[in-house]
């Protein structure tokens, strides 16, 4: 699941298809963990994280190599005190709505578009007009190492870590106006190394949402000729590109104690939702596989333990209303800029079948002048 399967469709069909329960245990890289197919189940364990249903063991791994005190491994009251912190960063950042300038170039490949992320993160998070140095961006790297989750050694190493950390910390010390860390809270509840370990959860999903979430908002939006740019009609449009294409393809929990949900389950039992196949539910989703953005429309829809794109429940993305201005306020920019070109995209879709992950790698767009 974790390499080929990357959405984990293929296995969440291969289980659907032989077995009826509503919650199945299967083995992942050696360990049981549960999937959770019903959704009374997924309801019941997203409403109750994460205070009955803490972070899964692989996610605690990951973070624990660069920021053990983050918000997403967090549980109980340390939970709640971090989470406010990061709400009231990213609801600062959408209520400021600052408005960035771009560059006239138009990104048009991946390379193009991953520099533009570098570019806006740094913008964004700490008010540098530049990309954030190589060696800061290094920590991602080492961290996203499969290895992590078979040794107990850190993949980040001390050299790489210090040069990090020494970037936000003066960052934090010294904010640049409109910068995410400038809305940090002097009264903030947190003491340094917990407001430290926020920030690099806002880094790396800023640089995912122009890298990956924006070039397959316009490759969607091209493909159907769909050139608006009327704000309400684009929130829907991003929302339904995540629904084809969530960035977000597993979420694992582990039940911090005994839990009764179709059996009871003891204490420390890792549960496993897999959110893209329940966003093609041919039954919530008519035509599952088509960009049909005005099935947004139904707000209840988008508040449903169906629409998994950011998740539900306590632990809802907190920085759900930023990605939808931020892409909006780009997208905006974007088609603005092409009025009297033409575009050519790369790949070619079906459009009654979007694939289950658009490689991002592939993206492509040709701009010529109309003749
Ligand atoms: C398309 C872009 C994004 C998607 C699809 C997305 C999705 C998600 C999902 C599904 C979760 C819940 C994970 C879980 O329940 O275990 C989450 C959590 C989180 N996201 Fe996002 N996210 C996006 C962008 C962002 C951005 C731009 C930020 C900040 C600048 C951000 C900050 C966070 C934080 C801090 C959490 C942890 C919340 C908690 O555990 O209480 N996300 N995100």
């Amino acid at each position: 699941m974790l390499t080929s399967d990357t959405s984990g469709v293929t296995l969440y069909h291969k289980i659907r298809e032989r077995h009826a329960s509503p919650i199945y245990p299967y083995s992942i890289l050696g360990r049981t963990v549960h999937i959770v197919f019903a959704e009374p189940y997924i309801r019941t364990l997203l409403d109750n994280s994460p205070f009955t249903y803490g972070v899964g063991r692989l996610k605690h791994k990951f973070f624990q190599s660069f920021m053990p005190l983050n918000v997403g491994v967090s549980e109980g009251d340390a939970w709640v005190r971090r989470r406010k912190m990061n709400e009231h960063v990213l609801n600062t950042a959408v209520d400021r709505n600052v408005p960035y300038t771009y560059s006239t170039h138009l990104p048009t490949n991946f390379h193009q578009f991953y520099e533009l992320g570098q570019m806006m993160m740094g913008r964004i998070v700490f008010g540098v007009n530049s990309a954030v140095p190589p060696d800061v961006m290094n920590v991602f790297k080492e961290a996203n190492n499969i290895g992590i989750f078979f040794s107990s050694h850190s993949p980040v190493s001390k050299c790489t870590y210090r040069r990090y950390r020494q970037y936000i910390s003066s960052a934090y010390h010294h904010p640049s106006s409109n910068s995410l860390v400038s809305y940090i809270q002097n009264d903030t509840t947190l003491n340094e190394d917990e407001v430290l370990d926020q920030i690099p959860h806002w880094m790396f999903p800023i640089i995912g949402l122009f890298t990956g979430t924006i070039p397959r908002v316009l490759l969607l939006l091209f493909t159907h000729r769909m050139f608006t740019t009327d704000e309400r009609k684009l929130r829907r449009c991003i929302l339904e590109t995540l629904r084809l294409n969530n960035p977000v393809n597993s979420t694992f929990r582990t039940a911090l104690h005994d839990v009764s949900l179709d059996k009871v389950y003891s204490k420390g039992t890792q549960f496993l939702i897999i959110n893209n196949p329940i966003l093609r539910d041919p039954v919530i989703f008519p035509h599952p596989n088509e960009f049909i953005p005005d099935r947004w429309l139904d707000t209840d829809l988008e508040n449903s333990y169906y629409a998994l794109m950011f998740n539900q429940g306590p632990q809802i993305c907190p920085g759900k209303d930023l990605v939808m201005q931020l892409a909006t306020n780009y997208i905006q920019y974007y088609l603005n800029q092409l009025r009297g070109y033409n575009v050519e995209v790369y790949p070619v879709i079906d459009t009654k079948n979007i694939p289950q992950m658009i490689n991002i790698c592939e993206i492509k767009f040709s701009i010529q002048p109309y003749r």
